[in-house]
This record gives C-alpha cells, sequence and structure tokens, in this order.
C-alpha cells in the first residue's frame, strides 16, 4: 500500500471529530469483567456482547474505527454477516490488536516487555486480507522504586517501532500504545517525567526504524497522578501537564494522538479530553487530540446490559452517549450538563 493510503486512512480514524473505540480485551481481561458482573464467561457472551457493541445505531457518527481482538473479528452474526463488514457498512474502519499481552521482563522484577513480534509479518498480512485496516500494540511502563528502568522503556520502544514499522509495510496504520500506568502513589510530576522520558524513546526508535510519522497515530496515557495518591488535580492540572509533556516529544508530522482511558471514569476522561481541547481552540493544534477509549465507553453498556437480551438497546444507548460526549470533548463543547442526554 502506498504511503498517501496510510495517510488517508490516519487521518479518517480521527476526522470529523470522532475517535476509536478499543474493544479489543483479550479473552481473559473480557471474562474478567464479566465475572465482576455475574455474566457467564463463554465465547457465546463475548460474541453477544461484542455484535451489540458493534450494532449500535449511529455508532459511526461518533467512532471512525474500533479496535477488534483475534477472536472477535472472526466472529459473524447469525445471519453469516463478518463483524468486518458491519463496521465497514457503517463506515467504520476496522482495527485489531497484533500484541500477545505484556509477559514479565527478564532480569527485571515488576516490570513487562510486551510480545507478539514473532511471526508478526504473516498475521498482519492475514488481518489486511480480511479487511483490517490499522492495527494496535500495548507497552506498559509501572511507575515505582527504582521503576521504570531504562531497559524496560527501551525494550518497550524497540518493539513497538519494529511493530509500526511491519505494520506500514503490510498497509496497516499502527496506533502506537506506550501507557504509563495509573498504580502507585506517584504524583503528577513523577508521571510526566516518566511518560516524557518513554515517548523520547518511542519516538527515537520510530525514527531509527524508518517509521512514517505521518501514517502513525500515538495511543498515549494522559499525564496524572498514581491511582494510591492523595493528591487531587483538576481536568485543567491534567490538560496542562499532558500537553506540556506531548509538545515537548510528539513530533508534529504525527497525525492524531489518540488517548487511552487507563481506568478513568467515562465522565472524567471526557471532561480532561475536554480541557486539553478547549486550549487549542481557535489554535492550530499541531495533531488531532482524540480517544481511543475502551473502558470510558464500553462501561455503562456493560453493566446495563448484563448479560441480558432484553438490556441490549438501553446499553446501545448508553454506548452512543459516551461516545457522542467524547465527540463534544473533541471540540472542546463537553460539558457534565451533556451527561443528562444529547438533544435529538
Ligand atoms: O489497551 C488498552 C485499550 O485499548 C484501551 O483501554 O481505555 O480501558 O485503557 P482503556
Amino acid at each position: 500500500m502506498s504511503a498517501g493510503a496510510l495517510i488517508d486512512i490516519a487521518k479518517r480514524l480521527v476526522a470529523d471529530d470522532k475517535g476509536l473505540l478499543a474493544m479489543d480485551e483479550s479473552i481473559a481481561t473480557c471474562n474478567k469483567r464479566f465475572a465482576k458482573l455475574g455474566i457467564p464467561q463463554t465465547k457465546e457472551a463475548r460474541q453477544a456482547y461484542r455484535e451489540l457493541l458493534i450494532m449500535t445505531p449511529g455508532l459511526g457518527e461518533a467512532i471512525g474505527g474500533v479496535i477488534l481482538f483475534d477472536e472477535t473479528i472472526h466472529h459473524r452474526r447469525a445471519d453469516g454477516t463478518s463483524f468486518i463488514s458491519v463496521l465497514t457498512e457503517a463506515d467504520i474502519v476496522p482495527g485489531i490488536k497484533v500484541d500477545i499481552g505484556a509477559k514479565p521482563l527478564a532480569f527485571y522484577p515488576g516490570e513487562k516487555i510486551t510480545g507478539g513480534l514473532d511471526r508478526l509479518r504473516p498475521r498482519l498480512k492475514t488481518y489486511f486480507d480480511m479487511g483490517a485496516r490499522f492495527a494496535k500494540w500495548r507497552a506498559v511502563i509501572a511507575i515505582g522504586d527504582a521503576k521504570p528502568s531504562r531497559a524496560c522503556i527501551e525494550v518497550n520502544a524497540q518493539a513497538l517501532a519494529r511493530y509500526a514499522a511491519l505494520c506500514q509495510e503490510a498497509g496497516l496504520v499502527p496506533i502506537v500504545e506506550p501507557e504509563v500506568l495509573m498504580a502507585g502513589n506517584h504524583d503528577l510530576d513523577r508521571c510526566r517525567e516518566v511518560t516524557e522520558d518513554v515517548l523520547h524513546a518511542v519516538f527515537d526508535q520510530i525514527d531509527l526504524q524508518g517509521v512514517m510519522l505521518e501514517g502513525m497515530i500515538l495511543k498515549p496515557n494522559m499525564v496524572l497522578p498514581g491511582l494510591a495518591s492523595r493528591k487531587r488535580v483538576t481536568a485543567d492540572e491534567v490538560a496542562d501537564a499532558t500537553l506540556a509533556c506531548l509538545l515537548r516529544t510528539v513530533p508534529a508530522a504525527v497525525p492524531a494522538i489518540a488517548f487511552l482511558s487507563g481506568g478513568q471514569s467515562g465522565e472524567l476522561a471526557s471532561a480532561r479530553l475536554n480541557a486539553m481541547n478547549i486550549r487549542f481552540k481557535g489554535a492550530n493544534a499541531p495533531w488531532a487530540l482524540a480517544f481511543s477509549f475502551g473502558r470510558a465507553i464500553q462501561q455503562p453498556a456493560l453493566q446495563i446490559w448484563h448479560g441480558e437480551e432484553a438490556n441490549i438497546v438501553a446499553a446501545q444507548e448508553a454506548l452512543l452517549h459516551r461516545a457522542r460526549c467524547n465527540k463534544a470533548a473533541r471540540r472542546g463543547a463537553y460539558d457534565a450538563a451533556l451527561e443528562k442526554g444529547f438533544a435529538t
């Protein structure tokens, strides 16, 4: 695929103030979330839930791309229509998570390296042939005593760039996700310092390995204090710290930054994204500031659905609501009042 085609897909994913819906939880993670709510942890239940998500009427008005998991990309509806066709017909670009999860990093207790580079080239070709047009790879970086190590940052940055290069070779736009985790009692400044370090390492490798900046999307964490930190921060403080970090590290040639939610509530994630976009209102931001949320879009829908067919419509309404809130946040037009509902 040409460079131009990759650039077009990257732009399309975030066009019209849309963002991405991450529904790429592994079987284990999906089951864990089902178990918490007492939903059966079966393939049938996972398929029914994912079908509910992609069949949400109007989803394409706020969602430009959906990240699937390997199990989900193979699903078909009862009438035989593949999930990929459902998305494509709704004008939503199908994407696929291609890493195989974070594994313990040898000699660095408590740190992880993401696996999945072996045989990645043929797997990417298969996904492209199925209709996927972008991919995702997540690296995780923990903050703690003597963490992150230089080794952890460097090996993950190298793997992210290696994956991104292979994706572009295969005609898929790489979503590059280095996630600095929220666990810990660190403060906002420490998160900013680590995120800055990680992003410098990632873009060094992206440059070294010849990845085309214009044909990729960065999916970073927002800069936040650790979950165990007692310090409360405002949306404005998060926006300022996050933008200061990104402006120092992310080249302007990258078309979009699509944040992960990392366990923030839907409302907080929208408010913080909104605060960032407000700072660029009327000015040219170097990149689109978008979203690629999993839990912050899905959680209310999952709770409402609860494994019951009778709750599907209400769950879809909740999903669409969160997607619309985040589209408003991209415009700097999100307000807590919107939580009461959108005028139709
Ligand atoms: O890799 C993580 C997902 O793509 C985003 O999920 O928004 O729940 O962190 P999250």
